[in-house]
């Protein structure tokens, strides 16, 4: 029973392999796209900048940056309770994510190598980047004897189709939201040497600059394609993407505020910082980010955070499907109108700021 309290299990496919997390609205999500559209575009427009990012990816700053040094080999059972379970499920996360990002990085190679070697070969060189991230989470949720099965969840997710122009606002908003986010927890850590529970936060800071370089890309596939980001839509779907992903990121955190707090930061303050700097990222070539100073900004979002943990206190109450079914219905209603108000908030424009200061 104290074994049990101190070491959380986990639910197993087979001994030492975790079942994935159940997918939900919140959890990392896997894309395919329309692969003949993509062939087809022409990115002539912002040739140079594209060879010389391809060029940064050829020289492979990180090729022997991923490699387990002697702090990995210790037990690391001190690490236990609920922390053991959000350090599990931290690294099941990340590398979920990774890996994601891997496998459409990867189809995405093979299936343009043929027709547009450029693209091709900027997906291939990412897709050996996140290869390497997710591996080494692998490797770390090893530490607490658990790992993924990565080809399980290859088969076993469901894939999100989007639309090349909507890959790439995603894609280059998780990788600019990743560069913050690991670049945050290095600078905490290594102002906090004490707090730093594990050695993978060490590997963060060059590792974030892998996440930026492929940002990066995306940017610069996004300024060959102008319409991705001159017209009215474009705007409106800016708006739509940058709402979810900070959303997500602060709906997901504030409920494993226990994560953070174990590495000595303040969960909140760790969400504003990175949502301001991917915000004021995207700014440099979105044509609009969001107002997220507004006063109602993380009042909505708190009121989110809120109905969720109504939401999952109902879930695990004991009673009918169907009622509490019912009884969820007002808490959905209630996240799905903050969401629709946070969407209506006066976005700021940064059309006029193009091409001054980048
Ligand atoms: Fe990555
Ligand atoms: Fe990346």
């Amino acid at each position: 029973m104290v074994d049990s309290l101190k070491k959380p299990s986990f639910e197993e496919l087979r001994p030492g392999i975790k079942v994935p997390a159940k997918e939900t609205i919140l959890t990392p999500r896997f894309y395919t796209t329309d692969f003949e559209e993509m062939a087809q575009m022409d990115l002539s427009l912002n040739e140079d900048e594209l060879q010389a990012l391809l060029e940064e990816f050829r020289i492979d700053y990180n090729r022997h940056h991923f490699v387990r040094d002697a702090e990995f080999e210790q037990s690391w059972d001190h690490i236990d309770g609920e922390t053991r379970k959000m350090f599990v499920e931290f690294l099941e996360r990340s590398c979920t994510a990774e890996f994601s990002g891997f496998l459409l990085y990867k189809e995405l190679s093979r299936k343009l190598k043929d027709r547009h070697p450029l693209l091709a070969e900027g997906f291939g060189l990412m897709a050996r980047d996140e290869a390497r991230h997710a591996g080494f989470l692998n490797k770390a949720l090893s530490d607490f004897n658990l790992s993924l099965d990565l080809g399980f969840l290859t088969k076993s997710r469901k894939y999100t189709f989007f639309k090349p122009k909507f890959i790439f606002y995603a894609t280059y908003l998780s990788e600019k939201i990743g560069y913050w986010r690991y670049i945050t927890i290095f600078h905490h850590l290594d102002q906090h040497p004490e707090d730093r529970l594990y050695p993978i936060f060490k590997f963060f800071d060059n590792w974030c600059q892998d996440e930026n370089r492929h940002g990066d890309f995306f940017d610069a596939v996004m300024r060959a394609q102008p319409q991705f980001l001159n017209d009215w839509r474009a705007k409106l779907w800016c708006r739509f993407f940058l709402l979810s992903v900070f959303a997500t990121m602060y709906l997901n955190d504030i409920q494993r505020s226990g994560f953070y707090e174990s590495l000595g930061l303040n969960t909140r303050e760790f969400e504003y910082e990175v949502i301001e700097k991917t915000n004021e990222t995207a700014g440099r070539v979105f044509p609009v980010i969001l107002n997220v100073q507004h006063p109602d900004f993380y009042k909505r979002l708190e009121i989110c955070v809120e109905n969720n943990q109504k939401l999952s206190n109902i879930a695990a109450q004991q009673g009918s499907k169907i009622v509490k079914t019912l009884r969820k219905v007002p808490y959905y209603v209630s996240n799905g109108w903050q969401l629709l108000r946070l969407y209506t908030i006066a976005p700021i424009d940064m059309v006029s700021s193009h091409g001054k200061v980048r």
